[in-house]
């Protein structure tokens, strides 16, 4: 690790980086804009342009998250999410994905699944066309199917390896592309919703799960306070319910950036390793938005009917 990371990390362990001064010295920002989207990483802007689109034509929050996702799920160029993503050890893609929807605190979520084109739409199945929450592996692929999702064929070893090989020829990866897609969504009428898509860590353990499609790690809604969103080294976050602990600082009164930040510095008391990649993204209730981590190239994205733009990680 650099001087500099290093540098970086030590002082957001110790609570005295310029960010989180600043943070705590600021008033709370007024209430923002909505509809809003915030999403993790400069990928998520098409996805935030699709899904604020369908927020101002009238479409539903959850149309918008699912439909903004599948724009960076179909993005061949995008080695962390989607089909394309980075295969196992074993050479297989197994995607984790999960969606919440504030109004009943209702969710669904799938882990490990493979071949199926939007792990999105089947967390959003198991959410809607299920009694349960969460779908794993093979159990998982037959639901996905058995709802009419798109698919292509894992059964047969050589047919998916041609067809992996074909679309990863089809373009390099872009520079920055990497992690999981964590969008969150407020509506004008304050219902809050999220969803979280990702291939996890490349060359994982055959079966290994994420943070992304665990509720409290990779996504949290509360429909009453607001919303948080992760990405990074999944290890890390779900040790820690991260995004649950983010939203439960905003209910005490912390804005975004700031639940964020001293979510993070919880984290860091005890972990001590120099090589911590955890970023969140975070909205409240009143439209308000921040993001903080550990990566210093980490951006996130914003989106509301007056802008969208790629914001840079403020530091912690
Ligand atoms: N944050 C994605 C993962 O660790 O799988």
């Amino acid at each position: 690790m650099s001087m500099s990371r290093r540098k970086f990390v030590r002082r957001a362990a110790l609570g005295l980086a310029a960010g989180a001064a600043a943070a705590h010295a600021q008033p709370p920002p007024e209430k923002g804009e909505t509809p809003l989207i915030v999403s993790t990483w400069p990928f998520a802007k098409a996805s935030n342009d699709a899904a604020i689109k369908i927020l101002l034509d009238g479409g539903s929050i959850l149309d918008a998250v699912e439909r903004g996702i599948w724009v960076t799920e179909d993005d061949v160029t995008n080695k962390s999410v989607g089909l394309g993503g980075s295969p196992n050890a074993a050479g297989f893609v197994q995607l984790d994905s999960c969606m919440m929807y504030g109004p009943g605190h209702k969710a669904g979520s799938v882990a490990a699944i493979e071949g199926i084109r939007h792990p999105i739409s089947a967390a959003r199945r198991v959410m809607e066309k299920s009694p349960h929450v969460m779908l794993v592996g093979e159990g998982a692929r037959v639901f996905a199917l058995e709802q009419g999702l798109e698919s292509v064929p894992v059964d047969d070893r050589e047919m998916y390896e041609k067809w992996r090989k074909d679309r990863a020829a089809q373009s390099a990866q872009k520079p920055g592309n990497h992690d999981t897609i964590a969008l969150l969504a407020l509506g004008a009428d304050g219902t809050i919703a999220g969803g979280c898509s990702t291939s996890g860590l490349a060359g994982k353990l055959p079966g290994r799960v994420g943070d992304s499609p665990i509720l409290g790690s990779g996504l949290y809604v509360d429909n009453e306070i607001g919303a948080a969103g992760s990405t990074g080294t999944g290890e890390n976050v779900m040790r820690y319910c991260a995004t649950f602990m983010i939203v439960e600082f905003m209910r005490q009164g912390l804005s975004p950036r700031e639940a964020i930040v001293k979510t993070i510095q919880r984290i860091l008391q005890s972990e001590k390793r120099d090589d911590l990649h955890i970023n969140f993204v975070a909205l409240d209730k009143h439209g308000r938005y921040g993001a903080a981590g550990t990566d210093s190239n980490f951006k996130y994205a914003v989106a509301t009917k007056s802008q969208s733009v790629v914001l840079d990680n403020p530091g912690l």
